[in-house]
């Protein structure tokens, strides 16, 4: 070996050491100078420009924010996009009746027409992004006290935001990156008329349910796809018949080609929250305290819920949504802290505050900024900690009872006042009365005050007593701290538990009746509640949080000194990034190995009439007999999900996996249950998420709906 050679397998090493491989979700303004070399390295074959730019069309012309939490893109030149058959649930459900099922059957509008409006619902376009770091801190400095410094920049970010709105045309928002070191502007367009064209039966688009959830192998077809409309100058408008389909500057080229091991993959969305440098400190408050006591809650609320479901099945289409909330968090929390033991991420993170402590101490200047650092994250967290618990347990029992929001529609009532004319009266009266309709319609006594009782009792037990709300004094007193007598008590003696109750008390409202509200123990139980959380739980909190937020801020920039030629990407914030990798298996555990995909076959496999979430409906077992598979197989078989090693994270649900030549392989939708750890700590080996193959929605649309007419629309590879 030649000297040259060696030393180049040297800075190999180093280099690589630093590229950990796939982790990351970059800064599309960022990509040319950081990333772009890398990516063209692991296949892709575009340039930096085609993923975002300003002055021509670009993929992120294509990606849009979908409703408040999931991502979606352009499929065709008439504002057709696609996005998670869970993104547009929530819609699909509110279309849906007994009569027209959309939710069982599926539905699909076989032309623009039939498309339906939903009412509140848009997509927002990033027109552009700008580091404005310089700008938002211009006035302030490292000697200031917090909050002047916050006052600073709240006041420099508003004088942005104004000057990029354009009066209003576009929303802007800046956003903290780095824990407040850099802040970037996002000027966006929010279209709001976005209308359901097409949804598969959960039966398909929810196969596997909250079962399978989080976990490969994975036979979802979690896709739904709707259009955006325009005014007559392709610009936002509300809801009217006289809009016409977007034309988009982008859209996505969907590849039929197939896809492969080691093949190239990015996904490019609006990733919402990962905490990747935070302090052992941290991670122990997580994984030990917050994780384990959220679990054991949410275990109980699924343990009840899913024996009520299983006994009555009204009671499952009632609890259908809530359990499928509860139990998201639950099993993503079980993975993630089996992932972060797994890693032994805080004794990881331990070994390098004691190498960023040697930096700090090895020169005097690094020593006054960073020296003490980790010492006072210790401090705080020790007081942090109880808070944090407090906090939880508010947000998983109290803040989360039934009986809470339904006494929360109530507050309305009780702001009124003797001034109030006849028709304000009546408009709240009718408001609330539409909101307990909401309520009750998916509302189950016997398994609420099961929830109820136990929920509290686990508040009583495990949160010190000076967060305890004051009517735990009258279950001490009154029901000898017996939480099943109170219980009982709370749900015979509230008229707002009871629906007939409150419908008898609305018709005859009354001013004077606001008492009647006030005094009812529900009513009490929900003021009780916000009164020891506005009062003790959280003041203090968000002080403890403010403090670490500074530290967190001091933290991350000694890391990017020390560690000055990595390139750090920022946590995620609901921003637009690209994250990319490759399509890949896994090894889940010892002796197992994963493959990268899964077929028809599988959900064959899966069948189960008896198992709800397991039935697979008729056409589709047809058409696996037959082998229908039209262009959309692979050596015979249809492909229905894959896994690349793409970072991802909740809000990425929608997102394109874009290929190395720009072409739409996959829709995103979920990760891998050991890999789940990755929003603290990404793991190269386990982290992988999980797609739709966009050839199964093609298929589904094609062949089992019928509605191929909505491929003509769309560009095809083959
Ligand atoms: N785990 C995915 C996500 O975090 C999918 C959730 C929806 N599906 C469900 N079965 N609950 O959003
Ligand atoms: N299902 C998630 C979402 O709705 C994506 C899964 C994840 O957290 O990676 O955003």
């Amino acid at each position: 070996m030649t000297k040259y050679k060696i030393i180049t397998i040297i800075i190999i090493l180093f280099i690589s050491q630093f590229v950990k491989a796939d982790e990351g979700m970059w800064i599309p303004i960022l990509l040319k100078k950081y990333n772009i070399e890398d990516m063209k390295k692991k296949g892709f074959k575009l340039n930096a420009e085609d993923i975002y730019s300003v002055n021509n069309a670009s993929m992120k012309d294509a990606v849009m924010i979908f409703g408040g939490g999931c991502t979606a893109e352009l499929i065709s030149d008439k504002g057709l996009i696609i996005t998670n058959h869970h993104c547009g649930f929530s819609r699909i459900q509110a279309h849906s009746s007994l009569k027209n099922d959309y939710l069982t059957n599926g539905f699909w509008a076989m032309s623009n027409k039939e498309e339906l409006p939903n009412p509140g619902l848009t997509v927002t376009f990033l027109e552009y992004m700008e580091d404005v770091t310089k700008k938002v801190l211009a006035n302030v400095n490292d000697n200031m006290d917090e909050a002047e410094r916050q006052m600073i920049i709240a006041a420099e970010i508003i004088k942005i935001k104004a000057e990029a709105s354009k009066n209003g045309k576009f929303v802007a928002k800046v956003k903290p990156f780095f824990y407040g070191n850099e802040y970037y502007l996002f000027v966006s367009k929010v279209y709001r008329d976005v209308r359901l064209v097409g949804a598969p039966p959960s039966s398909i688009g929810k196969f596997g349910g909250d079962t399978d959830n989080w976990m490969w192998p994975r036979h979802t077809g979690d896709f739904s796809m709707f259009r955006i409309y325009a005014d007559k100058n392709n610009e936002p408008a509300n809801y009217s018949p006289d809009n016409i389909p977007y034309k988009p500057k982008k859209h996505f080229p969907i590849s039929i080609k197939g896809v492969k091991k080691g093949d190239f993959t990015l996904v490019f969305g609006y990733p919402g929250r990962t905490q990747e440098y935070l302090t052992s400190y941290a991670i122990k408050m997580i994984s030990k305290d917050e994780n384990p006591h959220q679990i054991k809650i949410r275990q109980m609320k699924i343990d009840v819920m899913s024996n009520d479901m299983n006994n009555d099945p009204a009671v499952r289409i009632k609890y259908a949504a809530k359990y499928a909330r509860v139990s998201n968090y639950w099993k993503k929390w079980i993975g993630e802290n089996k992932g972060l033991e797994r890693l032994n991420a805080i004794q990881k993170k331990k070994n390098f505050e004691k190498k960023f402590t040697k930096w700090a101490n090895s020169n005097q200047n690094r020593k006054n900024t960073y020296g003490a650092l980790l010492p006072k994250y210790k401090s705080i967290y020790d007081k942090l900690t109880p808070y944090a618990l407090a906090n939880a347990y508010f947000y998983e029992t109290l803040y989360t009872m039934e009986i809470v929001r339904l006494s929360s529609i109530f507050v309305k009532l009780t702001r009124l006042y003797e001034k109030s004319d006849e028709k304000k009266i009546k408009k709240t009266v009718e408001s609330v009365r539409r909101s307990v309709k909401g309520f009750y319609k998916d509302y189950n006594k016997s398994t609420d005050m099961k929830i109820f009782k136990q929920a509290l009792k686990m508040y009583y037990d495990n949160v010190d007593k000076k967060f305890h709300p004051a009517l735990f004094n009258l279950v001490e007193k009154k029901f000898k701290g017996d939480f099943d007598k109170y219980t009982k008590y709370l749900y015979k003696k509230s008229f707002i538990a009871n629906e007939k109750k409150v419908y008898t008390f609305l018709d005859k409202f009354k001013l004077s009746h606001i008492k009647k509200i006030k005094k009812d123990p529900a009513y009490i139980f929900y003021g009780d509640a916000l009164d020891i959380y506005y009062k003790e739980i959280n003041p203090k909190s968000r002080e403890l949080h403010q403090k670490v937020e500074k530290l967190n801020r001091t933290y991350v920039k000694g890391q990017r000194l020390m560690l000055k030629d990595k390139v750090f990407y920022p946590d995620a914030n609901s921003t637009l990034r690209v994250a990319y990798g490759q399509v890949d298996d896994y090894k889940p555990k010892d002796g197992v190995k994963y493959l990268h995909y899964t077929t028809l076959e599988g959900i064959m496999e899966k069948d189960n009439p008896n198992i709800y979430d397991y039935k697979v409906p008729k056409k589709l077992k047809e058409l696996f007999i037959k082998k229908d598979y039209g262009q959309y197989a692979e050596n015979g078989q249809i492909h229905v999900c894959f896994t690349a090693s793409n970072h991802t994270t909740g809000g990425n649900s929608g997102s394109p996996v874009i290929n190395g030549d720009g072409h739409l392989i996959g829709v995103n939708f979920d990760r891998c249950w050991e890999g789940t750890m990755s929003d603290i700590m990404f793991d190269p080996e386990r982290c992988r998420n999980i797609s739709i193959d966009i050839r199964y929605a093609l298929f589904i649309i094609d062949k089992f709906a019928g509605a191929g007419y909505l491929l003509n629309e769309m560009t095809i590879i083959k």
